[in-house]
């Protein structure tokens, strides 16, 4: 098959650890006889200093001549002062809208045997494994909004709508639906019906499309609850099913609580082009010394091929030649515990491509 992606490495770690991924890409790809075309653009911050342009037409036009795009990480401390329509972020909400991508899944799963990268006690944390089903192109991100007034008199005045269709909530509701089914078959849904009207809309549309799932065991929380309960019983939850912006915080407070937000893939599904990206972030701190984490992109790219190609034991290769470097005692910095050695970006990256090179054969013969 020909595996055709763009890569958009971006901002801060972005690069490296794309660098990296695409490195395990092609080692499966040479693997399982699979042939790969890599065509890197810009976005975010990188594409403003190099076009002025957080989302230049280019790069547009390049995803969407592709099977999927795989994403690095936007946005720095650079950035900061730039008008809000020229800002790294809104390169990426207007990549997320192009494409049509509306469900993006966020798996966080504790990984036997790593319990102790968890904040939390490891009789909490083990077992963990939920997947977050986030609505991500509705809600405050994309609503209507202003801001009147004047600095000068202290009468500026900022609104931001937070709006749901029936159609968008339901269409994101299959997909967690769906996902459920193949998984432990709980959903719980997230909202903030005891106060939002979007969310009263939330949970009657979510009651609605669970007739059509009866073997799907459907509850409801507040989000404030729910942000308790993913602190004190993490492995209770299976499938995370949220409006955006809930999403977008109990996704990173997911990342914390299995240990480590570097770990974490994303894939953003459900329209023309899948976009995959870490859910880290640029990490301007430690950008550009080779210590950062590949394996969220790394496991990203594991998404990408399961997604978007359909390519199932070719993404289980990924992901547990990742399982076997880490239970090996592998470790990034930000994994490393005090005292403990780590390596770097590009030799963790080396170590999970030669494990998949020597599994090759017996992942063949399957
Ligand atoms: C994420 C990020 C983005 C979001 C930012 C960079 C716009 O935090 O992917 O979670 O809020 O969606
Ligand atoms: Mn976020």
């Amino acid at each position: 098959m020909l595996i055709k992606i763009t890569t958009l490495p971006g901002d801060g770690i972005g690069p490296e650890v794309t660098e990296q991924a695409v490195y395990v890409l092609r080692a499966v790809a040479e693997g399982f006889g699979h042939e790969i075309k890599v065509t890197e653009k810009n976005v975010g911050g990188a594409a403003l200093v190099a076009s002025n342009d957080p989302l230049p037409a280019d790069t547009i036009e390049s995803c969407l001549a592709s099977g999927a795009v795989l994403l690095g990480a936007v946005g720095g401390p650079a950035f900061d002062r730039y008008p809000a329509n020229l800002r790294p972020e809104a390169g990426l909400l207007k990549l997320r809208k192009t494409l049509g991508v509306f469900a993006n899944l966020r798996p966080a799963v504790c990984i036997p045997g790593l319990e102790s990268l968890s904040p939390l006690r490891a009789e909490i944390v083990r077992g963990t494994d939920m997947m977050i089903v986030r609505e991500l192109l509705g809600g405050v991100y994309f609503g209507e909004r202003s801001t009147t007034g004047d600095a000068s008199d202290r009468s500026r005045r900022a609104v931001d709508s937070m709006a749901y269709s029936e159609p968008e909530i339901e269409r994101i509701a299959r997909i967690a639906f769906e996902l459920a089914g193949k998984r432990r078959k709980k959903i719980v849904s997230v909202d903030k019906a005891n106060v939002l009207d979007s969310s009263r809309l939330w949970r009657d549309v979510v009651t609605r499309v669970a007739k059509d799932f009866p073997e799907i065991q459907l509850s409801h929380m507040y989000v404030d609850s729910a942000a308790m309960a993913l602190v004190s019983r993490p492995a209770d939850f299976d499938v995370i099913l949220t409006e955006n912006m809930f999403g977008d915080i109990l996704s990173d407070q997911a990342g914390a609580v299995v240990g480590s937000l570097g770990l974490l893939p994303s894939a953003s599904v459900g329209g023309k082009v899948g976009l995959y990206e870490p859910i880290h972030g640029s990490a301007p701190d430690i950008a550009g010394k080779g210590i950062a984490n590949p394996l969220g992109a790394i496991l990203s790219a594991a998404m990408l091929l399961r997604h978007s190609f359909l390519l199932e034991a070719e993404a289980a290769a990924i992901e547990s030649a990742v399982k076997e470097v880490l239970a090996a005692g592998h470790r990034t910095k930000d994994l490393a515990a005090k005292g403990q050695g780590a390596v770097a970006t590009k030799e963790m990256g080396e170590l999970v491509a030669s494990r998949i090179r020597s599994a090759k054969p017996a992942l063949q013969q399957k």
